[in-house]
């Protein structure tokens, strides 16, 4: 049983600020544009976007800009995460593990930016199964 239950109003919320925050992507070599945003579980949100570079191994995907912009907050609690792209993107395997840190029941929503009501919802234990840990 997960130990944060999220309703459907924090969900479209989650999913609306994930698509405002696709607005800011960097994305001037892929042009794939990718919008994030978690809810913390004190009840904050926090955006992130994909920002490039032209060494393009220094790219961040939005899924961490969004969790470091939350940690640097103080909030390192998370209970959802939702990403915003267009086709509908799951996020990459270092972004499961990264999300996994911060909360072993996250639920992560996947939306097409330019169609919300496709999305795929899923548990982060079930995007990464056996991800490493110190602990086990
Ligand atoms: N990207 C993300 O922002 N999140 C992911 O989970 C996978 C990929 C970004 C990184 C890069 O800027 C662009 O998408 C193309 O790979």
């Amino acid at each position: 049983m997960p130990s944060h239950v999220i309703n459907q109003d924090q969900i479209d919320d989650l999913v609306d600020r994930a698509i405002e925050a696709r607005q800011n992507a960097y994305a001037p070599y892929s042009k794939f544009r990718v919008g994030a945003a978690v809810l913390t579980a004190s009840g904050t949100v926090f955006a992130g976007c994909n920002v490039e570079n032209a060494s393009y191994g220094l790219c961040l995907c939005a899924e961490r800009t969004a969790i470091c912009n939350s940690v640097a907050a103080g909030q390192q609690e998370l209970v959802a995460v939702a990403v915003s792209a267009v086709p509908l993107a799951m996020p990459c395997g270092a972004c499961r593990q990264f999300i996994h840190e911060f909360g072993k029941d996250i639920t992560v929503i996947c939306v097409n930016a330019d169609d919300p009501r496709q999305r795929s919802v899923r548990s982060i234990e079930s995007l990464i199964p056996d991800c490493f840990s110190f602990e086990k």
